[in-house]
């Protein structure tokens, strides 16, 4: 009876009544799921503290089980914001590998680009999401502390070594470790882990026993890893193991439509903090300078932007005024521009804007609307002027 309502409802928590506690009845009982025992003749006492236990017990399980879906729903991919088809089709990488059986990922994307949501995302949508998540910075820890770090170490493994210790491998196991800046791992480092990936197994620092891996190993690098490999600050061979699947998250400048949509996103946090005044959006001139800018800082930069105008900015859009000096310094409001050269034996001014154009286009993926904002004329004068050139294959 209690393997069958195990099978049927397995949260049920069920205690035993019976009149023959021995030992390998109440073991058995153990294994099959029984919370307790409670032997005959029932004594009322003892059957409502038990009930008490058993249904604190319960009370618990609900608690874990919400706050692990509500931790998984904060760290899934739908909290990636962004609509570019870059992108997209970065999430649609990850998502796939999230679900899938491949125990290690490189993230390769400058910083503030969201390599950390997106190791949190696939942690989240994978089989291991109950089990831990443990993220380390391999840029703020010598290669020694590092290795007794990740591997743990046994008793008298150095002279501080006074007990065995559990690396972050063996707590992690039948989780995710995010290894960040793993660029900026040390060399000697870089070989042993490159051996914990191939054979699967490791050892505690000291110790001589084998501990099989069960842990998926995220690494991220704002660097390009292969130019590293290439000019020997990393190594190549761990470079291949850990890019077997890799994810590259691109830049917030090449993906013009999501500036807008995630300045929106950041808009609506700060109002939902400003309680007299609510911002309803950037100005069109901002817009422009937020589509023409380079932010090396990323998503990251673009949120302190908009949380420091929101503090700053008194009417209901974002404006210049607030905006950080060197944002506008690249702008120029008379429209005058600085970069652009007459090349040596002229150009003709049409295709001079033809070509600006097509880049506006290339900036935001193909948006007509986008791409007009960035040449301050409207979608249609540019829909016109690149239709009349072929540069145009679009319905409207
Ligand atoms: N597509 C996105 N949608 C929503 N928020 C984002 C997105 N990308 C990044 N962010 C936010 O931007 C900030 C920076 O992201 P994150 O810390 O993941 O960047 P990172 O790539 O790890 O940067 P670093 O290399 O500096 O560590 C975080 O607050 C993150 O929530
Ligand atoms: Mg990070």
């Amino acid at each position: 009876m209690l393997n069958e309502i195990k099978e049927m409802r397995p949260e049920t928590i069920a205690i035993m009544v019976t009149g023959n506690v021995d030992v390998p009845n109440v073991v058995s009982a153990l294994r099959g799921g029984a919370h307790d025992f409670i032997s005959k003749p029932l004594k009322l006492e003892e059957l409502r503290v038990t009930l008490r236990n058993a249904s604190e017990v319960r009370d618990l399980r609900r608690e874990v089980t919400v706050a692990r879906s509500e931790r998984k729903r904060a760290f899934s991919f739908s909290n990636i914001i962004g609509e570019s088809t870059r992108l997209k089709k970065a999430i649609e990488v990850a998502t796939r590998v999230a679900e899938s059986d491949v125990l290690s990922i490189l993230l390769q994307g400058e910083t503030g680009t969201g390599k950390d949501l997106f190791a949190r995302a696939i942690h989240a949508a994978s089989e291991r999401s109950d089990a831990p998540y443990l993220a380390i910075n391999c840029a703020a820890l010598p290669a020694t502390l590092i290795e007794s770090e990740l591997f743990g170490y046994e008793k008298g493994a150095f002279t501080d070594a006074k007990a065995k210790k559990e690396g972050l491998f063996e707590q992690a196991q039948g989780g995710t470790i995010f290894l960040d800046e793993i660029g900026e791992m040390e060399h000697p480092l870089q070989a042993k882990l490159l051996r914990v990936l191939e054979e699967l197994k490791f050892r505690r620092v000291g110790g001589l026993k084998d501990i099989p891996l069960d842990v998926r190993i995220i690494a991220a690098s704002n660097r390009d890893l292969k130019k590293c490999g290439e000019s020997g600050e990393f190594r190549l061979d761990l470079f291949y193991r850990l890019s077997v699947i890799q994810v590259d998250i691109p830049p917030l400048r090449e993906r013009g439509e999501d500036v807008l949509l995630l300045a929106e996103h950041y808009i609506q946090r700060a109002n939902a903090r400003r309680s007299n005044r609510k911002l309803k959006g950037l100005s069109p001139e901002v817009e422009r300078i937020f589509l023409n800018y380079s932010w090396a800082g990323n998503v990251r930069e673009l949120r302190n932007v908009i949380e420091r105008a929101s503090i700053l900015e008194d009417g209901e859009y974002v404006t210049t005024a607030h905006l950080p000096a060197d944002m506008l310094s690249s702008h120029d409001p008379a429209g005058n521009v600085g970069g652009l050269v007459l090349p040596p034996g002229g150009i003709p001014l049409s295709s001079a804007e033809l070509e600006l154009a097509k880049q506006a286009m290339q900036r935001t993926g193909g948006n007509l609307t986008q791409a007009a904002k960035l040449l301050d004329i409207t979608r249609d004068q540019l829909r016109y002027k690149l239709k009349k050139a072929g540069a145009y294959q679009g319905a409207n």
